[in-house]
């Protein structure tokens, strides 16, 4: 079933999108602290980045109309008020997508940025606050990894 599948895909992908957010973000700081040079390294390690969020953003899309728990919540009739229901249909996807918007602009403003230290500083920035705000909107209290 497409259900169970993509929800398998994006309970893992998590782990993508947190660890080439961590590595992305670690090469954007020691660019600006020791002011090296952007690289080639570091520039793959941003569209790595990307690509794993868009990969999220577009599953998590197509699980928010096929989700049992969503339409749940929908259904309840107290969506707002009950903390879980709120949580799976509205806190948890505008927190990422939100996110994933502000990883993205600090993707194109390094991209376009005239220096090297004002390229790893715009990523710096950008993917951290990005990451902050996935890290606090990641369902924790759910398997950390497909039925565990
Ligand atoms: C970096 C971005 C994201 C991360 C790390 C993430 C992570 C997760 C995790 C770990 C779960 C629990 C999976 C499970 O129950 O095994 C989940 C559930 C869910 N996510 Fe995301 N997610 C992200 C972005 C999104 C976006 C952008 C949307 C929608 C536009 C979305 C929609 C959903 C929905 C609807 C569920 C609940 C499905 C259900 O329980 O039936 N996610 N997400």
């Amino acid at each position: 079933m497409m259900y169970n599948t993509l929800i398998i895909i994006h309970n893992i992908l998590r782990w993508g999108v947190l660890f080439a957010g961590i590595y992305a973000i670690t090469k954007a700081a020691q660019g600006v602290i020791n002011k090296k040079d952007f690289e080639k390294a570091d520039n793959l390690s941003q569209i790595i980045f990307v690509i794993f969020c868009h990969t999220q953003l577009l599953i998590g899309l197509i699980l928010y109309f096929i989700s049992p728990a969503v339409d749940q919540a929908f259904k309840s009739g107290e969506m707002m008020k009950n903390a879980g229901f709120r949580f799976v249909a509205v806190e948890h996807i505008a927190t990422m997508v939100i996110a994933i918007a502000f990883i993205q602009v600090g993707r194109t403003l390094s991209k376009k940025a005239a220096n090297s230290l004002s390229k790893h500083k715009i990523a710096l920035r950008y993917f951290a606050i990005g990451m902050i705000m996935i890290l606090a909107r990641i369902p924790w209290s759910k398997a950390l990894f497909p039925g565990m």
